[in-house]
């Protein structure tokens, strides 16, 4: 891979240990992927996770003197003051929490903790070059704006951010953003959760392909679904890249979609059938439930006031916890505007700053939680508790009587 000699200074060391470790980093992911040379970036987005591996490339980043030449917003992690009210952790777990915050302050992060930045706290152009780690927000961010990321890692995003570059392969050249295969969409898509499960469907099916979709209705999805429609491709697949014909920015016609090349005979059509028996297959499970855990991806405030309504002044039940994740923003907005005391009132409450997959949450472990995000089912029951997938009116009815039926 060509170097500038600026870049090789940095790789010898010549800006000190830590901006040459990322260099290093870079430099390696570089030749693995034969890029041919190093790019600017525009922004960065890293998914500090609060898990060891991670802040322990941050701070050995920091302790060699890094700072961040393009400051990266940050994913959640969990909110130490206000969780820490409500439930249990070990001394090591609120250790690793804090040491967690302070590398990323030290090297220089916008500390948004928000794990959909293309939402609102960091929305790239059309076009740019940017270094976004968090699976759900590379698929948004490629697909829904036509921004050029590769799916990073928090230390590949990292690194990017110190040095201010990133390797050019994969989604930075146009001919890797195009399609490869073709799915037909015919099926009702009236809200987020539905969008996710056809993202479920559709990360079943392409892997890590990009996949291009042709609706036979008429549809324009939200941010929101947008949102959901990539978390969860990147959950049961790997999906960093999709196209929508007549909907997302490079995919105006479905000629443009695949670049110029052969389309191919369509792989697959989606009907409301197939999103049912997705949906059979993700949310067997009813009985007694102990939590509904919303927010996998954050919510937005307009998420937070659906919530709102369809409560309808009813309570959840007294063995119900029932918590929202959302960007802090939206919770301070909820805040001001009084939504937030209304829902506390009805027994919901809301959080900033936090991801699902957090040790706060360890106290549910055991009994049956409810979400409407295969993503959050599938993270949550990896730490030990089973998750029912639901839209949001059925997770909301179920926290009411306490059990899902
Ligand atoms: Fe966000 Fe954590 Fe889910 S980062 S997308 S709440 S797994």
């Amino acid at each position: 891979m060509f170097l500038t000699d600026e870049e090789k200074r940095i790789l010898d060391g010549a800006e000190g240990a830590g901006k040459q470790k990322a260099m290093e980093m870079l430099y390696a992911l570089g030749v693995t992927f034969d890029a041919e040379k190093l790019i600017p970036i525009k922004r960065a987005h890293v998914a500090l996770s609060g898990q060891e591996g991670d802040t322990y490339w941050c701070e050995l980043l920091v302790d060699g003197g890094a700072t961040c030449a393009v400051p990266p917003t940050t994913n959640p992690y969990w909110d130490t003051d206000y969780l820490t009210k409500f439930y249990d952790v070990t001394k090591e777990e609120l250790d690793l929490a804090n040491r967690t915050g302070e590398a990323y302050r030290k090297i220089g992060a916008i500390l948004t903790y928000h794990c959909a930045p293309g939402v609102c706290s960091n929305v790239p152009f059309l076009g740019e070059h940017i270094a976004f780690s968090e699976s759900s927000a590379t698929p948004y961010v490629n697909g829904a704006l036509g921004a050029r990321s590769n799916r990073e890692s928090s230390i590949s995003a990292l690194a990017a951010a110190v040095v201010g570059k990133t390797p050019y392969y994969g989604y930075h050249i146009d001919e890797n953003r195009h399609g490869d295969i073709l799915i037909e969409v015919d099926a009702e898509l009236n809200e987020c959760y539905d969008w996710g499960i056809l993202g479920h469907c559709i990360g079943e099916m392409a892997g890590s392909l990009d996949p291009v979709l042709v609706f036979k209705n008429k549809v324009r999805p939200s941010q929101e679904d947008f949102l959901y429609f990539g978390a969860e491709a990147a959950t049961s697949g790997a999906v960093a890249m999709y196209h929508m014909v007549g909907i997302t920015p490079e995919a105006p016609t479905l000629e443009a979609a695949f670049g110029g090349k052969k389309i191919p005979a369509p792989a697959a059509l989606i009907t409301n059938k197939t999103l049912r028996d997705q949906e059979t297959k993700l949310t067997a499970a009813t009985g007694d439930i102990n939590l509904v855990m919303l927010g996998c991806p954050h919510y937005t405030y307009s998420q937070i006031l659906e919530i709102e309504r369809l409560f309808a002044g009813r309570k959840v039940s007294h063995n119900t916890a029932f918590w929202i994740l959302a960007e802090s923003g939206a919770v301070e907005l909820a805040e001001r505007s009084r939504l937030r005391q209304k829902l506390e009132l009805l027994g919901v409450r809301m959080v900033g700053n936090t991801c699902i997959d957090e040790p706060c949450w360890k106290s549910f472990e055991g009994s049956l939680g409810v979400t409407d995000s295969p993503k959050c089912a599938y993270y949550r029951e990896r730490r030990g508790q089973p998750f029912a997938i639901r839209r949001l009116s059925e997770c909301v009815e179920a926290a009411i009587k306490g059990r899902l039926d």
